[in-house]
């Protein structure tokens, strides 16, 4: 055999192995954005896929990594940046590029101009909930003193703190059946200083005892030990079918904060029939619904609160969103 022919074959591969090695780390370290102007438009081209907020996103995202203030960022376009936070950054924009919720990563969300903490055991809030809160806020029985109220499904209690907020002297009961919700829900309490007004709950007395926080767990309105003027919910009502439709955008979210059995309004029609027992002579209900639920509730609504009158209420989509059971 000619060895000597064999390794004069061999030597120039093993030198384009060794190039191409060198080539493909060497690569990305040349390539890779040195200040964060280029981590942002990294960013920003990435997220495009997915969002039509993209900017916006990757520097949420960058903010978030460096933990500074949006304006640092504008005031240090061409500051460079550790690769160890350019790999943190990355890695965040991948997990988003999974349609994982942008809220559940910064771990916060804004709600009627009040922060909350918001982790995966609670529902993010969304803008048709402040829209609720808004109506509430605006109508006649929110402007008498010394209301009871009560959030029923509370999570992270972004309906009960702003209204503990807008009405201080609102005595508010927050429920849900959720423990890990409540716990998301305590904490906002806490940090907006509203919660010694919200009443107890059995899980977390060595935190009531420390800070005076009280929340009720169970099921609808079973837990309330009094009746209420006013009753509030966003309680699940997706149905079946749309909850396979926007699965993609849904699945991080918890099942048991969006499902409300097989046609959506499972709760909210339960919640219908125990208010009598739990509402005063002259309360009120307000409701968060879907556009093809409202027929359906207004019947359960005249069958179980016969003297009340049903106003239903727009989004600003134009879709129907609030049920509002008042005396006539
Ligand atoms: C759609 S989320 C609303 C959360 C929050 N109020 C908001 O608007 O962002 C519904 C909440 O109701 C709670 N929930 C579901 N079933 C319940 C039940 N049977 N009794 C009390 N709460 C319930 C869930 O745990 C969840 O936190």
């Amino acid at each position: 055999m000619n060895l000597n022919v064999s390794m004069e074959r061999v030597a120039p591969l093993r030198i384009s192995i060794f190039y191409k090695t060198i080539f493909f780390f060497v690569t990305p370290i040349m390539k890779s954005p040195k200040n964060i102007k280029c981590l942002l438009q990294k960013g920003e081209q990435k997220l495009q896929k997915i969002s039509k907020e993209a900017r916006i996103e990757s520097e949420l995202l960058l903010c978030h990594t460096i933990k500074k203030p949006k304006e640092y960022l504008f005031q240090n376009l061409e500051k460079k940046i550790s690769k160890n936070t350019e790999n943190k950054f990355k890695h965040l924009v991948k997990k988003r590029l999974t349609r994982f919720p942008l809220a559940y990563i910064l771990g916060k969300k804004e709600f009627f101009g009040l922060g909350f903490k918001i982790n995966q055991n609670v529902l993010i809030p969304r803008p048709e909930t402040e829209e609720l809160v808004e109506y509430f806020l605006k109508s006649k029985i929110a402007k008498k003193k010394n209301l009871k109220i009560a959030d029923i499904g509370t999570g992270c209690g972004c309906i009960a703190i702003t209204i503990a907020k807008k009405l201080p002297t609102a005595k508010i009961y927050a429920t849900d059946i959720s423990q890990s919700a409540l716990k998301v829900a305590h904490a906002n309490a806490r940090r907006h200083h509203v919660s010694k007004r919200i009443n107890p709950a059995p899980f977390c007395r060595k935190a009531a005892k420390r800070c005076g926080i009280k929340f009720l767990k169970g099921n609808l309105l079973s837990c309330l030990s009094e009746k209420v003027d006013v009753i509030i919910a966003n309680l699940p009502y997706i149905s079946d079918k749309d909850y396979q439709k926007y699965f993609k955008n849904l699945k991080f979210e918890p099942r048991k904060a969006l499902f409300g059995g097989r046609n959506g309004s499972f709760y909210i029609k339960k919640l219908l029939r125990a208010a009598p027992k739990y509402l005063k002579p002259n309360g009120e209900i307000f409701l968060e619904t879907s556009p093809e639920q409202s027929l359906e509730l207004i019947l359960e609504a005249k069958k179980n609160l016969p003297k009340m009158k049903a106003e239903l209420k727009k989004d600003l989509s134009g879709k129907i969103r609030i049920l509002h059971l008042k005396q006539k």
